[in-house]
């Protein structure tokens, strides 16, 4: 459609006439503001000042911020494995070596949010439910999703297992073991079953009013890949308030430092499971990772949990 991008006139046609149908093909970049648009934005820059790009990761990247009137960074385009290629891979790995964790974006729709959190309800898709004050875990429930899993909780676990993987690698060799991971989550998943891990680990979290989750790491058995992805299925602000997504990272003789992630509904996070590499004086070390919720004021907040070994 757009094949070539500066120079293009169309390109400028289209958001001269601010036109919705080209939203997601390009991006516009005002070099005066540093802010990055979809072409359908109500403000008016100087086509002097504009240049474009393909991809939001391309105006991220050219140190642009999202527009606050037309949110390209809410757009949601494309099939979810086309929208789990658009993520700036190489800047979440960048982030996951700084921090230990990387905001991915958007990757769901509201529509497919309420979707799946309405699945919660329905019971039929799960192998079981948590009630976490009965295990001293917090206050708030969790539901784990059965074999077979709905098609947006498979894809999302296999698709996204398939970028982080090699990020996983690279921590593993770092902390001194040279075994990659398998490529494919499929692989990843038969290695899981012959340590006895065989029972799927994806599920849903449902906090209400004063539900909270303490501090944690996700460890089932002697299999265990380093990283997770969470998303946020509900509207801050709306649906429920408080309940931040937590993040701490200890490393040895130091006190804990503490991450709040903001998210927003359909945003995804990638973090640490537990230990992550750090690099040292006398090279990398061990920081371990936690995480939690803390504790809502009101309304309900649902999560999609994708953790990718399984269970015994
Ligand atoms: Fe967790
Ligand atoms: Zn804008």
């Amino acid at each position: 459609m757009f094949d070539e991008l500066d120079g293009d006139d169309r390109l400028w046609a289209a958001v001269v006439a601010r036109d919705p149908s080209a939203d997601g093909a390009f991006y516009c970049c005002v070099r005066t503001t540093k802010v990055y648009c979809r072409p359908s934005c109500a403000g008016r820059p100087l086509r002097k000042n504009l240049f474009f790009v393909r991809t939001r990761a391309e105006a991220e990247r050219s140190g642009m911020r999202a527009c606050k009137r037309c949110r390209p960074d809410r757009l949601i385009r494309g099939a979810l494995c086309e929208r789990i290629s658009a993520v700036d891979w190489p800047g979440v790995e960048a982030k996951l070596d700084d921090l230990g964790f990387a905001r991915l974006g958007r990757l769901l729709s509201d529509v497919e949010c309420e979707r799946l959190a309405a699945l919660y309800g329905a019971g039929g898709e799960f192998r079981s439910t948590v009630t976490m004050a009965r295990h001293g875990f917090g206050a708030g429930e969790y539901k784990y999703f059965a074999d077979p899993m709905p098609e947006l909780v498979e894809t999302l676990r296999t698709d996204l297992y398939a970028r982080v993987a090699p990020i996983a690698s690279v921590w593993r060799r770092r902390l001194g073991e040279d075994r990659p991971y398998p490529q494919a989550h499929a692989d990843y998943r038969a290695l899981c079953a012959s340590a006895g891990q065989n029972r799927p680990t994806p599920l849903l979290l449902s906090y209400g009013p004063g539900d909270y989750n303490r501090l944690h790491q996700d460890l089932y058995g002697s299999e265990t890949f380093p990283i997770q992805i969470a998303i946020l299925l509900s509207a801050p602000g709306k649906d429920f308030d408080g309940g931040e997504f937590i993040l701490t990272e200890q490393r040895p003789r130091m006190q804990a430092r503490a991450h709040v992630v903001p998210l927003e509904q359909g945003d995804a996070v990638a973090f640490a499971v537990n230990d992550r590499p750090v690099e040292g004086a006398k090279g990398p070390y061990r920081a371990k990772m936690r995480h939690g919720v803390a504790t809502l004021r009101s309304g309900r907040r649902m999560t999609l949990g994708v953790i990718f070994h399984d269970a015994p």
